[in-house]
């Protein structure tokens, strides 16, 4: 099992689920970050963090979101193999009214 991040941190990133993280496992791209679920211990501490509900288990992933199981763990590989993408501090967020 791992934590996923779903599609409300699309455009968003608010960042405030990297800061309680104890394995550093968030990496980001322009768009939004992906859990490594490799390094993921599923302690579920960022998911409570998040004010757009957007980090949910895999294990009870609404429907509409399972692509993000795949996702998280494509892109997490992807953009650790970069060595720049690893989100430990939180950012400004991106845009969003
Ligand atoms: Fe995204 Fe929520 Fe983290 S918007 S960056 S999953 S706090």
């Amino acid at each position: 099992m791992a934590f996923v991040v779903c599609e409300p941190c699309r455009g968003c990133k608010y960042t405030d689920c990297v800061v309680i993280c104890p394995m550093e496992c968030f990496y980001q791209d322009e768009t939004m970050l992906y859990i490594d679920p490799v390094d993921c211990i599923d302690c579920g501490a960022c998911v409570p963090e998040c004010p757009v509900n957007a980090i949910h288990p895999d294990t009870n992933l609404p429907e509409k979101w399972q692509a993000y199981v795949e996702l998280n763990a494509g892109r997490a590989k992807e953009l650790i193999a970069l060595g720049t993408a690893r989100v430990t501090e939180k950012q400004e967020p991106l845009a969003r009214s």
